[in-house]
């Protein structure tokens, strides 16, 4: 996945900040184990290493550990740790031995260090000792410190991309009345694999009609309509590195002038944000900003009443957008999201739902995704409509309910200048 090059001066430019947490701790980064199946086999489950471990190592080792001695120099702090292959791994499975040192040798180099205290991250077995307060602390430490990304992964989220783009442009040529969600699906995703994906960044989103509404919807066998909502949100994955992509389209036939309006609306707030994606700018900013937005063009459109920047005080904007702008985005499509170090949540109630709360830096791969969505348990729901009884126009929020929804989302390297859309490639007409 990396070459030794790329690891190396990764390793190097992490370890001073990692040493300043650590103290005298020792560090031990585990890939983690397969999980098997329930019942009397010998299948796992798909085997993904931990995301700081392949961050560390470029390896999808089950097993291995890779160790940090802050109080050594150079290329001598890290060590990478394997478990030696067995023959039933060869024969079943066709694997080779991953580089490193023998598992075994991990015990030499803890008994020379046998007084330092061990922090573990990565998936530990369950037996290790833990202080969960450390754990957090030098999680966050690394998952910061992973934010910037470098060049070689920066080319792998291309890679996804340029999948991703395949995609889609598939799914497009099979877009009409008559098929189903799967079917689409599966042009789509096969479409990645054959411009050279590993497989999909995580589960595909492919939902019509009412289902466009439910956010993480699971493409079902529904039969798609001519003139309704489709929802695509997914995204191809180029060894660990994902990208995260949502379009919608209307089926078989021109936008009405509603959906034509509420498409362009998404489109707008998101043109907005990607303007002010720059290093420095908070996100939460950013987040308020959209919300804004789309209550300003809900007003418009005739579904909210009120000033704009009070509905969004009074979250009423969460009844139609009821998630964040965006996340980190690369080695998994939550890659080390979160909140700044030191940060705890924002509890402003207009900030409820982002999860995301820091400063943009050059080099940080972000998604950008508002949305509007017609949710039938957030519309129905009789404290909420209570709550904003003089904030919506609940007889035409009322008659919406079952068309869906609409997001768009595109990902963004942070440069020292405007954002790059590493998916512009991708059309957005409805
Ligand atoms: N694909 C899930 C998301 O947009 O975050
Ligand atoms: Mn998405
Ligand atoms: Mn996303």
């Amino acid at each position: 996945m990396f070459d030794h090059a790329v690891l190396e001066a990764r390793l190097q430019r992490i370890a001073p900040a990692l040493s300043a947490a650590l103290g005298d701790s020792l560090l031990l980064v585990h890939a983690g184990l397969p999980v098997p199946l329930p019942e009397n086999t010998d299948q796992t489950y798909p085997f993904l290493a931990h995301s700081e471990y392949v961050y560390l190592t470029g390896l999808e080792c089950a097993g291995g550990i890779v160790a940090f001695d802050p109080l050594a120099s150079g290329s001598s702090a890290w060590q990478s740790f394997v478990p030696e292959l067995t023959e039933s791994e060869r024969i079943w499975e066709g694997r080779s031995q991953c580089p490193g040192t023998l598992l075994p040798h991990l015990t030499d180099w803890l008994q020379q260090r046998s007084s330092r205290p061990v922090v573990h991250l990565g998936a530990p077995p369950a037996d290790r000792p833990a202080d969960p307060a450390r754990l957090a602390a030098i999680r966050e430490v690394l998952k910061h410190l992973r934010r910037p990304k470098d060049a070689a992964e920066v080319a792998l989220v291309r890679r996804a991309a340029a999948c991703t783009g395949a995609g889609y442009a598939a799914l497009r040529a099979h877009l009409r009345p008559g098929v189903t969600e799967r079917a689409l699906q599966i042009e789509m995703e096969a479409a990645f694999c054959r411009a050279g994906a590993t497989g999909t960044g995580y589960g595909s989103i492919v939902g019509s009609g009412p289902n466009a509404a439910v956010l993480h919807f699971d493409p079902s066998h529904r039969i798609l309509q001519q003139g309704e909502f489709v929802l695509v949100d997914a995204g191809a994955r180029v060894d660990r590195y994902v990208c995260d992509v949502t379009r919608t389209y209307v089926v078989g036939a021109a936008p009405t002038p509603f959906q034509r309006d509420l498409h362009q609306l998404v489109l707008e707030v998101e043109e907005t944000a990607i303007a002010r994606c720059r290093p420095g700018a908070e996100w939460k900013d950013l987040h308020l900003q959209a919300a804004v937005q789309i209550a300003s063009g809900l007003i418009h459109l005739g579904l909210m009443r009120g000033r704009a920047e009070d509905l969004v005080e009074r979250e009423a904007h969460t009844l139609f957008f009821p998630h964040g702008l965006g996340h980190l985005v690369g080695l998994g499509v939550r890659d080390a999201s979160g909140t700044a170090p030191g940060r705890t949540k924002d509890p402003r109630p207009s900030l409820r739902t982002l999860r995301t709360d820091l400063p943009l830096a050059e080099g940080y791969v972000i998604t950008v995704e508002p949305g509007i969505y017609f949710i039938p348990t957030l519309l129905e729901d009789p404290a909420r409509r209570e709550r904003f009884a003089d904030c919506v126009h609940w007889d035409r929020a009322d008659a919406l309910i079952g068309t869906g929804g609409v997001r768009i989302e595109d990902n963004l390297l942070i440069t020292s200048g405007a954002p790059e859309i590493l998916t512009a490639a991708i059309p957005k007409t409805p």
